[in-house]
């Protein structure tokens, strides 16, 4: 059964009748870009055929209430008094009530239903996506303009104000804007996007090393508070707007750890502006050394591989998917410490590939890994309003 039918099925069993409106986000993978969105970087993500939905109706009153079936729990969050006290899942969508509401917004109450499969803690946005699709809902429900861009900073807002993490703003503004059949570049300073269509005859791969996120967030904030040490030595905003050149210069008076920071950020910048170029040049082996590259400057410099429970699976996995001919390049993706990597692979390989990397990386690992292939999808939209 499809999401979109599970989630209207288990509308009318909760609410009675049918819903009025069915929105779906989805999440993400980046294929290269990493820890580069806060310092006002570039990031090349795509969005996933994994998705949050929501079937729901409106209401007369100014409440959302919301049944979770993967969580199997109701939430009566009011709109007018917005507290702290639902579990997590309630809270990232009350949290973009609360943040809409910030920006000027009058919003209208509901009643749904949401469900989806984008797996938790791996890596893949699966926060991003809920928020996003809870914003679409709210937009089309109170007659808001659909601006992707203003949606995500929204988003972004609510995750980093309401729900207490402070990402960037890579994953809302790819469930956002993202493009069927290309992954996007992002300007992370103008959120300007440009579309990153992959050469012809590949395949993106995602590598669930079943490792989860142990105390990320910490982790997390502690790059985040590096790289502004690093940007605040050179008197400028972000990294962004420093040069390798001039870091190799100030490398004496920099901390080891902030100049290793430095380094794989102004590097990873420049790696993802070029994989732009060598998609364009249909440049398959630069893309792949671009990908290896990022991987091994996530690994030394930034120090984002590591998993608290398996600390070597994500450099494991990345291994077994090289060790395959048909891999192009393979690299760990979102914030690290676990969760997933990603591939890209010859598309009449793809099988074999999947095949040997499971198995090779089960052997090696002992934990049985899930490996999607994916292709990129639309952003934040509504699929049936009635
Ligand atoms: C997490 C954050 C993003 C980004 C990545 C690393 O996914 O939510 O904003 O910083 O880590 O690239």
């Amino acid at each position: 059964m499809s999401l979109e039918t599970t989630v209207r099925e288990a509308f009318k069993e909760h609410f009675g009748g049918d819903p009025t409106l069915i929105v779906s986000a989805p999440g993400r993978v980046n294929l290269i870009g990493e820890h580069t969105d806060y310092n006002d970087g570039f990031v090349m993500p795509m969005a996933i055929d994994r998705a949050v939905w929501i079937a729901l109706r409106p209401r007369s009153d100014a409440y959302m209430l919301v049944y979770s079936l993967d969580y199997g729990g109701h939430a009566e969050m009011s709109l007018t008094e917005m507290t702290h006290r639902h579990s997590e899942w309630a809270e990232y969508m009350k949290g973009v009530a609360w943040a809409m509401q910030e920006a000027g917004y009058a919003l209208h109450g509901w009643e749904g239903v949401v469900t989806g499969d984008v797996p938790r803690g791996a890596g893949l946005s699966s926060s991003a996506a809920i928020e996003l699709a809870t914003a679409r809902a709210l937009a089309h429900l109170s007659g808001i303009e659909w601006n992707p861009a203003k949606m995500a900073l929204i988003c972004q807002k609510a995750e980093n104000q309401w729900v207490g993490v402070n990402s960037g703003i890579m994953d809302q503004m790819i469930s956002a804007a993202g493009e069927a059949g290309s992954a996007l570049l992002i300007d992370c300073r103008t959120l300007e996007t440009t579309p990153a269509p992959l050469p012809a005859g590949l395949a993106v791969v995602i590598l669930d090393t079943m490792t989860r996120r142990g105390l990320v967030d910490s982790k997390y904030n502690e790059r985040r508070a590096e790289c502004e040490r690093a940007a605040a030595h050179f008197g400028v905003k972000a990294l962004r707007d420093v040069t390798l050149e001039q870091l190799e210069a100030a490398k004496a008076q920099l901390e080891p750890v902030v100049y290793r920071r430095a380094r794989h950020v102004i590097t990873e910048n420049a790696r993802t502006l070029d994989a732009l170029d060598a998609m364009r040049a249909g440049d398959v082996p630069r893309l792949g050394a671009l990908l290896n590259a990022s991987h091994e400057s996530l690994r030394d410099d930034f120090e984002v591989t590591h998993a608290e429970d398996k600390p070597d699976a994500l450099d494991m996995m990345v291994q077994c998917a090289r060790a395959h001919s048909g891999c192009i390049g393979a690299r760990m993706t979102g914030g690290g410490f676990g969760g997933c990597a990603v591939a890209v692979v010859r598309a009449e390989a793809v099988e074999s590939f999947t095949q040997q990397v499971s198995a090779d990386y089960e052997n090696k690992t002992g934990l049985a890994p899930a490996l999607y292939v994916t292709t990129p999808q639309a952003g934040a939209r509504i699929v049936y309003q009635e």
